[in-house]
């Protein structure tokens, strides 16, 4: 488990899980917009990197082209222990 820092709250999350971060939040009560239901269309689950590492962009991100320090909740896990700020 690591632990992500969201609005002022911890969450764990399972980085091994098959579940991306999105849904793991989200069942732990963190208020994301997933407008798609984690398709990977709406861009609303984007969130800027402030700590941490996350696994490598999907091809649905990529093609998103978020900048550089952003990524989709619904498409990614967190690798370690993080930070992130919501965009929407
Ligand atoms: S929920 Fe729509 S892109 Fe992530």
């Amino acid at each position: 488990m690591v632990t992500i820092h969201l609005n002022g709250k911890d969450y764990q999350v399972n980085e091994n899980s098959d579940e991306p971060l999105m849904r793991q939040l989200t069942s732990q009560g963190a208020q994301i917009v997933g407008a798609c239901g984690g398709a990977g269309i709406c861009m609303t689950c984007a969130f800027k990197v402030i700590e941490g590492e996350f696994t490598e962009k999907t091809d649905t991100e990529e093609m998103m082209d978020l900048p550089e320090n952003q990524r989709l909740a619904c498409q990614c896990k967190p690798k370690t222990d993080g930070e992130i700020e919501l965009i929407y």
